[in-house]
């Protein structure tokens, strides 16, 4: 099948490049010329582990190719999926520009029938709202193009986004009685519906509603057990064996039961704002996912607090890890991002380092030292922070941190040392919900 996907971000130029792998003609367009520039010579423009390699394949192959006219890839396409980012809004609702000017632009441009897939996240309405200004462009063009909006959400994860949309636990697709836009959509996901990954078919506003449910819910999960850490260091107990002794309950299983310095990145925080905007709209109240969002807040700040209360004046701070998460460079609501300000205008020395996002770290925050290793950005520290657990801050040699550091405290916002063992290299041991 022929296919455009609009949007060529850390969703689109997967799907895009996955869509290729399967089978599919597909084409990428993204209105960032470098960005297509580099695509086209098969450079990754994300760091997303197996990309590269799909990316190069399927360009090579000629079923995947890219663009920044969005008209070129229309007279083919069959499909069209919008892959475009939807941040928050200053009062958390989600930013539906990009969506909109996408639908509109695809309704201007087509020269015949075509199903218009949205697999950004988008509240409850969105699709119908696509679909009312299609019509719209199609009317003041006296065109009769059938265009169908389908809701299709994305639910890979970065870090592992290949093997998610190549290997999903499901699919989700959101139509309001359109029998062609389906046959379509079975077709297109058959490659993947054949090896028995299920397709679960449902209305237009519960396949919008799905994907907020999801974030909202694994988020919750997550504020659920931060909640719980800030009790134990009042009362004692230690979180680790809490989460594992509920997470080994079948019914509740031990996945984003991890505490820390509270979930980042560009999905949870928004989505769940996005939730709360949507409460906020409907005056339907939400108030775990109200409560979820809070609890981030607080968990973040309060160990923040506790981080800069230990600082001399003028101290030298060692960073490491700047991405939201492991395997992967986005930098979108990472706890550093709170962080290194706060540490800079306090007059604090800062040092990084992050084995893959410091390039783009340093597009946001120049002016602080990157270094080359975890022990260079250590070396003659007051203090060193984990904020992302990658393997190589999981490995490091604590003894020889503690020979380099020229202060004791290490803080572990991920709970990825034992306490024990930071003491007995001679370093002071800060955690969350664990002592
Ligand atoms: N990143 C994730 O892990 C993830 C997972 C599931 C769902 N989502 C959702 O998918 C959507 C996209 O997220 P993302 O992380 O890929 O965003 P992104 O910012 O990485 O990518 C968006 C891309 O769209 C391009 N773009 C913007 N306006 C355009 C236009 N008019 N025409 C063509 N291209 C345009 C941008 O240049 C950018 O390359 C969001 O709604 C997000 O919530 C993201």
């Amino acid at each position: 099948m022929n296919i455009a996907v609009v949007g060529t971000g850390y969703v689109g130029l997967v799907s895009a490049a996955c869509f290729a792998e399967l089978g599919h003609t597909v084409i990428g367009v993204d209105i960032d010329k470098e960005k297509v520039r580099k695509l086209k010579n098969g450079e990754c423009t994300i760091y997303e582990p197996g990309l590269e390699e799909v990316l190069q394949r399927n360009l090579k192959s000629g079923r995947l190719s890219f663009t920044t006219d969005l008209t070129e890839a229309l007279p083919a396409a069959t499909v069209v999926f919008s892959a475009v980012a939807t941040p928050p809004n200053e009062d958390f609702s989600a930013d539906l520009k990009a969506v909109f000017i996408v639908a509109e632009t695809v309704a201007q441009y087509a020269n015949h029938d075509l199903v218009f897939v949205n697999k950004s996240t988008v509240p409850v309405g969105t699709g119908k709202e696509c679909e009312q200004r299609i019509q719209r462009v199609l009317d003041q063009r006296g065109e009769k193009y059938r265009i169908p909006v389908v809701s299709n959400p994305e639910f890979l994860r970065e870090g592992c986004a290949v093997r998610d949309t190549l290997e999903p636990d499901r699919i989700v697709v959101g139509i309001n009685g359109n029998n062609w836009a389906r046959k379509l959509m079975d077709e297109l996901y058959h490659p993947l519906t054949r090896v028995g990954k299920p397709l679960l078919y449902m209305d237009r506003e519960s396949a919008e509603i799905v994907k907020y449910a999801s974030n909202g819910f694994l988020a919750t999960k997550i504020s659920f057990i931060n909640m719980l850490s800030e009790l134990c260091e009042k009362t004692g107990g230690n979180i680790r064996d809490i989460a594992q002794g509920m997470g080994l309950d079948d019914r509740i299983g031990p996945r984003f039961l991890h505490a820390g310095i509270g979930y980042g990145g560009s999905c949870f925080p928004k989505d769940v704002k996005a939730l709360i905007a949507l409460s906020n709209e409907t005056g339907i109240p939400l108030p775990i996912v109200q409560a979820t969002h809070d609890i981030n807040d607080h968990q973040r700040k309060r160990f923040f607090d506790k981080f800069l209360s230990v600082l001399p004046a003028s101290a030298t701070v060692g960073i490491w890890g700047l991405s939201f998460k492991p395997k992967t460079d986005d930098m979108r609501e990472a706890p550093s991002l709170d962080l290194i300000p706060m540490l800079t205008k306090a007059g604090h020395t800062v040092r990084v380092h992050d084995p893959i996002a410091m390039e783009n770290a340093k597009k946001i925050i120049p002016d602080i030292e990157y270094a080359e290793s975890p022990m260079a950005a250590a070396k003659d520290a007051d203090a060193v922070i984990v904020l992302t657990e990658w393997d190589v801050f999981r490995g490091a040699d604590l003894h020889e941190l503690a020979r380099d550091m020229k202060g004791p405290h290490l803080f572990d916002g991920r709970n990825i040392y034992e306490p024990k063992e930071v003491r007995d290299a001679g370093l002071t041991y800060y955690g969350i919900g664990i002592s």
